[in-house]
C-alpha cells in the first residue's frame, strides 16, 4: 500500500473521529501517504479527496460527528455512480479505501470490492444493527445519551405522576430501546422484534398506576411498528385505560451528537488501527469489528448478507425486572 484514503458514510457517530484519527495516523507511522474524503460517496464520485497528516487528525478525539463530513449518497447506489468512484479512486492513484460507516456504506463498500477495488470497512452505527461485530462505534454513546434522558425524565414523570412514552433511534433494530430500557429501570420497552400491541402497553401502565407508582417510563424503538407516535395517537383516544396522564418525547439526533464516551474512543482506536494492518496483510474486502472482545475481520459479502440478531433473552429480563 503507498496511497490509502479513508471516508465516513451514512449516519454521523461518536468515535468516527476517532477511527480517522486511528487509521491516518497507523498508515502514516506505516509510509503511507493518507488522505480523507469529504462527504462520504457524494464526495468520492466528486473526487474530494484531502491529504491528511498525523497533525491535521490531532485534536480530533473526543469530538463527535465527523471531520471528513457524511451523506447518504443516492448517485453512489446506482451503477453509474460507483464507476464514477472508482474513476475518481485511480485518478487519485489510491492503492485502497477505509469506509468507516453501518449497513449501507458497509453495503457501498462491498460494491466497490466487487468492482475489484480494494477496500477495508470500520464498523460504525449507533444503531448496532451491523453483523460482523458485537459492538459498533458510537452505540455506547448513543445509549449513554439516551439513558440520562430518561433519568432526567423519570424524575419529572414521578414529580407529576406521569407516564413517558420515549421514542428512541435505531431504524429497524431495537438494541438502544431495550438496553436503555434495562439500564434506565423502564416499565416497558416496545421494539421492532417482539410485536407489541397499543393494548398490552396500556395495560402495563394501568398495572403500575394501580400499583401506585409515581411514575411509568416506556422506552420505544423509532422502528417499532407502534412507534411512540402512533401508541399515543391510540392512547389519545384511551385514555381512560390509562390512569397516567401521557407525554411523549422523542430523542432523535441528539443521540448522534455527543462526545464519544471512553467505550467508543477505545473501540474506535482499535478498529482503526485494525483497518490500517489489514490492509498491511493485504487482507481487503473485509469489515474490521469486534468479536469476542477482539479486533477481527469478516468478509464484506457475509456482513451485508446477514442480519445481526437481538439477543432476545434481554428482552425476557427486561420484563421480569419491571
Ligand atoms: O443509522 C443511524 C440512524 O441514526 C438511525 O438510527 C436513524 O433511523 C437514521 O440514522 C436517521 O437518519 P438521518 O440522519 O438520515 O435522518
Amino acid at each position: 500500500m503507498k496511497r490509502v484514503a479513508v471516508l465516513t458514510s451514512g449516519g454521523d457517530a461518536p468515535g468516527m473521529n476517532a477511527a480517522i484519527r486511528a487509521v491516518i495516523r497507523t498508515g502514516t507511522s506505516r509510509g503511507w501517504e493518507m488522505f480523507g474524503v469529504k462527504l462520504g460517496y457524494e464526495g468520492l464520485i466528486n473526487g474530494k479527496f484531502v491529504p491528511l497528516g498525523a497533525r491535521d487528525v490531532g485534536g480530533i478525539l473526543n469530538r463527535g460527528g465527523t471531520m471528513l463530513g457524511s451523506a447518504r449518497s443516492k448517485e453512489f447506489m446506482t451503477e453509474d455512480g460507483q464507476r464514477k468512484a472508482i474513476r475518481a479512486l485511480n485518478e487519485n492513484a489510491t492503492d485502497a479505501l477505509v469506509v468507516i460507516g453501518g449497513n449501507g456504506s458497509q453495503a457501498g463498500a462491498y460494491a466497490l470490492s466487487k468492482w475489484g477495488f480494494p477496500v477495508v470497512g470500520i464498523a460504525s452505527t449507533i444503531d448496532n444493527d451491523l453483523a460482523g461485530s458485537e459492538m459498533t462505534i458510537g452505540v455506547d454513546t448513543a445509549l449513554n445519551i439516551a439513558l440520562e434522558s430518561i433519568d432526567r425524565l423519570k424524575i419529572t414523570a414521578s414529580s407529576h405522576q406521569r407516564a413517558f412514552l420515549i421514542e428512541v433511534m435505531g431504524r429497524g433494530c431495537g438494541y438502544l430501546a431495550l438496553m436503555s430500557a434495562i439500564a434506565g429501570g423502564a416499565e416497558a420497552c416496545v421494539i421492532p422484534e417482539v410485536e407489541t400491541n397499543p393494548e398490552e402497553v396500556a395495560d402495563i401502565l394501568r398495572k403500575a398506576y394501580d400499583k401506585g407508582k409515581a411514575h411509568c417510563i416506556i422506552v420505544v424503538a423509532e422502528g417499532a411498528k407502534y412507534n411512540a407516535q402512533k401508541l399515543d395517537d391510540y392512547f389519545q383516544e384511551h385514555h381512560e385505560r390509562l390512569g397516567f396522564d401521557l407525554r411523549v418525547t422523542i430523542l432523535g439526533h441528539v443521540q448522534r451528537g455527543g462526545e464519544p464516551s471512553a467505550f467508543d474512543r477505545i473501540l474506535a482506536s482499535r478498529l482503526g488501527a485494525g483497518a490500517t494492518e489489514a490492509l498491511a496483510r493485504g487482507e481487503t474486502g473485509v469489515l474490521v469489528g469486534l468479536l469476542k472482545s477482539e479486533v477481527k475481520t469478516t468478509p464484506l459479502e457475509e456482513v451485508v448478507n446477514n442480519k445481526k440478531k437481538l439477543d432476545l433473552a434481554l428482552f425476557e429480563l427486561q420484563r421480569r425486572l419491571d
